[in-house]
Order: C-alpha cells, then sequence, then structure tokens
C-alpha cells in the first residue's frame, strides 16, 4: 500500500511540540489515504485530510501572530498555497483520478515546508 507521505528524519525540527504534531498529522493522512478504497472514499478522505492541514495550519499560525513572529506572513502565505494546490489536485482527480498527482504533491511540499519555515518556527521557543 502506498503512503501519502513518507516520513523523513529530515523533517525533525527539533522542537518537541511541533515534531509530535507533525508526526500525528503525516499518520493521520496516511491513515485516511489508506482506508481509501474506491473514489468516492478517496474524495471523503481527500476532504479530510485538506481539514486536518487546514486545522493544523490555523494552530501554527495563531502561535506566530501571539509570539509577532518576523516571518509570519511568509509562512501563512505557504499554507495557504499548499491548501490551494490540494484543492485543484483534488478537482483534477474526480475527473482523471490519478491519485499519485496528490502523493507527489504531498510529499514534495512537506519536505520543502518542514525544512524550511516550520524547522524555523525553533526561533520562537527561544
Ligand atoms: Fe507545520
Ligand atoms: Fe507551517
Amino acid at each position: 500500500m502506498i503512503q501519502l507521505i513518507e516520513w523523513r528524519d529530515e523533517f525533525c525540527t527539533g522542537i518537541d511540540g511541533v515534531d509530535y504534531e507533525h508526526e500525528e498529522l503525516i499518520r493521520h493522512i496516511n491513515s485516511l489515504f489508506e482506508k481509501a478504497h474506491d473514489k468516492q472514499s478517496m474524495i471523503n478522505s481527500i476532504n479530510e485530510i485538506y481539514a486536518e492541514i487546514a486545522g493544523h495550519f490555523v494552530l501554527e499560525e495563531q502561535i506566530m501572530k501571539n509570539e509577532k513572529y518576523d516571518q509570519y506572513e511568509e509562512h501563512r502565505q505557504d499554507h495557504a498555497k499548499l491548501l490551494d494546490d490540494i484543492g485543484d489536485i483534488a478537482e483534477a482527480y474526480e475527473s482523471d483520478e490519478d491519485i499519485t498527482k496528490l502523493q507527489q504533491l504531498m510529499n514534495d511540499w512537506f519536505v520543502e515546508h518542514f525544512k524550511t519555515h516550520d524547522a524555523r518556527l525553533h526561533r520562537i521557543s527561544k
């Protein structure tokens, strides 16, 4: 069974709370994806994954706002872009059923976003 996101050690930011939440997020996203065995359940799972990720972003954005984080705007925009991209892929999936696009997007995005924006969040805790 393919996984939507493959955990990599480089995802570790070194901030316990953030790392824990990211691992939970990836585990949950993968399990939603694995449970989807037909087109309708896959569409439902994509919607749940979207909601789950959006929830994680709300939390991160709230923390950044509270701490008057200097790169709040750039970080928030990267979150918004991923949600847009997932929305586009969900629409495309409904017509052509190519789910590998979602898998590719999620992996590319997580690798990039975790390494850059999320890793930089550790400055907040200092
Ligand atoms: Fe995050
Ligand atoms: Fe983030």
